[in-house]
């Protein structure tokens, strides 16, 4: 059978990091692609020249050349300019809605039949700036952000309770910004509801944090965040490549779903060999719809911005 294809756009901090552990993980053929000469091939070639030592065996190309990417099962866009100090992510909006017109269309060119993860910030409208270019059936677009900010969430609350991480299951809602929304009615602990062992007082705490995770990693070093972005990406890369059927948070395409009328949005679905496979409807209570609907609004403010663009 042959191998699995997955194209990395963008060979910096995010799309290097995703490449690595797509490889490590042994997805299939991964090929990082980027404009400038000689970054994907070198960094492509440093990871490879690091699989002896794990033994891993990675099968990973670096290229700026889009016909190497033909036929990708799965392409995820990371190229685009991240935050600096003092930016919010809607202030990448204008330049990253252009990285993201072109690399889409060479995606329609080169891979007409891959499902499409999206990174990019705002992220929320960069994919659908990806969505609106490629024309792509909406079930093959998508957005990593919730997995990001869950397992920020994730990982606030694992610290603070001294418990193994992987117990923690969480759940985000809306766009990727500040105006996000964990969800912690829906966030459980080894199947208890976190609310039993954690006062609410600090759980509200947690929640900022994981709302203002993102700025706090760039206030530190400058630039934005990308082990995690990264290991979201991967993991939804693999959830359909490998068909696992794992509920992510991310941003994916709702209509009738939460009454969202026609947007990319985070919610929580199901992600398999189809990719969005199903939009799990949440019963929130008033004052989660209020802050979805917040977030809601200033999603499609952006994404009125992104039209105005393309
Ligand atoms: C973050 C950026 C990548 O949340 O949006 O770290």
């Amino acid at each position: 059978m042959a191998k699995d294809k997955i194209t990395v756009v963008g060979a910096g901090n995010v799309g290097a990091t995703t490449a690595h552990i797509a490889a490590t993980r042994r997805l299939g053929q991964v090929v990082l692609l980027d404009i400038v000469e000689g970054l994907a091939e070198g960094k492509a070639l440093d990871m490879a020249e690091a699989s002896p030592i794990y033994a891993t065996g990675q099968d990973i190309l670096g290229t700026t050349d889009w016909a190497a990417t033909a036929d990708s099962d799965v392409v995820i866009i990371t190229s685009g300019v991240p935050r600096k100090p003092g930016m919010s992510r809607d202030d990448l909006l204008a330049t990253n809605t252009q990285i993201v017109k072109s690399v889409s269309e060479k995606v329609v060119e080169y891979s007409p039949n891959a499902f499409v993860i999206v990174v990019c910030n705002p992220l929320d409208a960069m994919v659908h700036a990806a969505a609106k270019t490629t024309g792509f059936p909406t079930q093959r677009i998508m957005g990593m952000a919730g997995a990001l900010d869950a397992a920020r969430f994730s990982c606030f609350l694992a610290a603070e309770m001294d418990v193994c991480v992987e117990d923690i299951k969480c759940v985000l809602m809306g766009g990727h910004g500040d105006d996000m929304v964990p969800l912690p009615r829906f966030t459980t602990v080894g199947g208890i509801p976190v609310s039993h062992f954690v006062e609410d007082a600090k759980i509200e705490a947690m929640v900022e944090r994981a709302r203002k995770g993102g700025i706090e990693i760039v206030n530190l070093m400058g630039t934005s965040a990308y082990y995690a972005p990264a290991a979201g990406a991967a993991k939804m890369a693999e959830a359909i490549l490998r068909d696992t059927r794992n509920i992510f948070s991310c941003c994916v395409y709702c209509d009738d779903e939460y009454g969202v009328g026609g947007y990319f949005v985070g919610v929580p679905a199901l992600l398999g060999k189809s990719g969005v496979e199903k939009v799990i409807e949440l019963d929130l209570n008033s004052t989660e719809k209020a802050q979805f609907a917040e977030s809601l609004a200033h999603v499609k403010a952006l994404v009125g911005k992104v039209d105005t663009l393309l």
